[in-house]
């Protein structure tokens, strides 16, 4: 079972992400342990204050070192990687989600607010991971996105088929999917796919795939 442990300022986040669908059944077959811990509770201000000014000036208020840090060392383990979120970091794809859930560690994701961390904070990190080119206001959408991607990849989480055609996978699209009715206000499904053909189907599926990729993402054909 892979653990994933995450430090925030706002656990309630996750209430929700732990009671559906996937995420919800993966707990319940035990593939995966969710441990959502508020990192406020290791502040030894008495106001459990976590957050102060800056030095050299500057707005917004940055997250101190000793809660988040006294958190990591109360969770890490030999076997933990400490990831953090940050719009800084090495963006996220699906190649990474892959490799994460291969590991055999167990994850420390911690969730940055305000203008983040005290930078110092990188001496207590494994690897720092963004989103992508974009700020939002805190880490529990991004540490939501990375247990999700990597807990669907655990195996026995989903259906192995399920994962054969989805996108990324041989750096390509996913294939356009249709299902009932086979016309809808005057859209059709090609008629290919109700055609029974096998080998048709797969070729005409495999141009799709390409025709949208190199529509949409021309990088992964380059990066091929
Ligand atoms: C408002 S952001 C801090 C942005 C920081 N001042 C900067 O400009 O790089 C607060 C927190 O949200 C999270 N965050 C925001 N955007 C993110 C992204 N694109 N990827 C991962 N985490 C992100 C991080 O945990 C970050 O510490």
């Amino acid at each position: 079972m892979k653990k994933f442990t995450i430090l925030t300022l706002f656990p309630d986040v996750f209430e929700n992400f732990k009671k559906f669908s996937i995420i919800k059944r993966a707990i319940a077959n035990k593939k995966i342990k969710l441990n959502i811990i508020d990192f406020r509770q290791f502040s030894k201000n008495k106001h459990k204050k976590v957050d102060d000014y800056q030095f050299g000036g500057g707005a917004g208020m940055i997250i101190a070192l000793p809660s988040i840090v006294a958190a990591i060392k109360k969770y890490k383990t030999k076997n933990s990687l400490v990831l953090l979120t940050s719009p800084q970091g090495k963006p996220f794809n699906q190649a990474k989600a892959s490799t994460l859930a291969k590991t055999k560690k167990d994850f420390i994701i911690v969730c940055g607010h305000y203008e983040g961390f005290d930078a110092r904070i990188l001496n207590y990190v494994d690897e720092v991971i963004s989103m992508g080119d974009f700020v939002l206001t805190g880490g529990e959408i991004p540490a939501m996105a990375i247990t999700e991607a990597v807990a669907r990849l655990i195996k026995g989480v989903i259906t192995d088929s399920s994962l054969d055609f989805e996108s990324f996978n041989n750096k390509l699209l996913d294939y356009d999917a249709y299902t009932r009715p086979v016309e809808f206000e005057g859209h059709k499904v090609p008629a290919v796919l109700l055609s029974g053909n096998h080998k048709k189907i797969a070729e005409f599926r495999k141009a799709n795939q390409l025709a949208k990729t190199k529509k949409y993402r021309p990088d992964l054909l380059k990066s091929k």
